[in-house]
């Protein structure tokens, strides 16, 4: 959060700035975001699930132009040497979205694949998990990984702000909701190398996850970067209302789930 502040102030400094130099810097950095930037109607699903794809490659996962700091990966300290890496967001789809006037609350929910990777610790930087690990890492024994699925849910209290006679959403610290899924491979067949090592590595995959809080270190840096964005710009460039639709009173929810599948 201070993050954001402080970038949202270098931010306003520059723009005065390039005011004074009698050029609008500005103007042409927020034309540009007009290629990243999908607004979808309150019926369109498909077009939200656009949209959050576009955000995640070219604002969430960092942005220098915007101030929007390159989102990290987390990686923690496991032992011998070597680290844990969480990776996934950048393949995260948008599964679910809803906007509640009445609550005002926003909620998304994304899913992604979660690559759960042993690394070397070649920069002595990683964080030390929630709870430490106690282990003695066997010398030469291959580096671990598993890639099983995780799911976030997001829920934005928000306030709607007019300035300049445009509506922005403000969002307010959000709560999230972090499920890791890693599946229970113990019906697997072990006379088969393949099967047994998939089993040993979900297993360990599993042990692994219990040692840090994923919402707070995965998640959060990521869905943080959402509330910078929307400071920046109005409502009107992410929803389009129809004539007899509101910002006050919007209200929809769509969701994987609810998409009938295929006969
Ligand atoms: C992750 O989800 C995908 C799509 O639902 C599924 O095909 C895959 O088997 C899941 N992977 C694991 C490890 O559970």
């Amino acid at each position: 959060m201070l993050f954001n502040i402080f970038h949202l102030g270098s931010m306003r400094v520059w723009c005065l700035l390039s005011l004074l130099f009698g050029h609008c810097v500005c103007k042409v950095y927020f034309d540009k975001l007009d290629r990243y930037i999908i607004s979808c109607h309150t019926t369109d699903f498909e077009c939200f699930k656009r949209q959050y794809k576009a955000l995640r490659d070219n604002v969430l996962l960092g942005n220098d132009r915007l101030g929007i700091p390159t989102y990290e990966h987390y990686v923690f300290a496991y032992g011998g040497g070597t680290c844990v890496k969480l990776t996934g967001l950048e393949e995260s789809e948008l599964a679910a979205i809803k906007f509640e006037s009445e609550q005002k609350k926003l909620t998304l929910v994304l899913e992604l694949p979660l690559r759960i990777q042993q690394v070397k610790d070649t920069i002595k930087m990683c964080a030390r998990p929630d709870r430490e690990f106690n282990i003695v890492q066997p010398q030469k024994s291959p580096l671990m990984r598993f890639t099983g699925n995780a799911t976030i849910g997001i829920t934005y209290p928000y306030k709607l702000k007019k300035k300049k006679g445009m509506v922005y959403l403000q969002l307010e610290d959000e709560n999230l909701d972090v499920i890791l899924d890693i599946p229970d491979l113990s019906h697997f067949h072990l006379n088969s190398e393949v099967e047994a090592k998939l089993y040993e590595w979900s297993e360990w995959a599993y042990e692994v996850v219990q040692h840090v809080d994923a919402a707070e270190y995965f998640a959060l840096p990521y869905t943080s970067q959402l509330r910078t964005l929307m400071d920046h710009l109005p409502l009107y460039r992410f929803i389009m209302l129809y004539p007899e639709e509101e910002y006050e009173d919007l209200q929809f929810s769509y969701s994987e789930a609810t998409v009938p599948t295929n006969p």
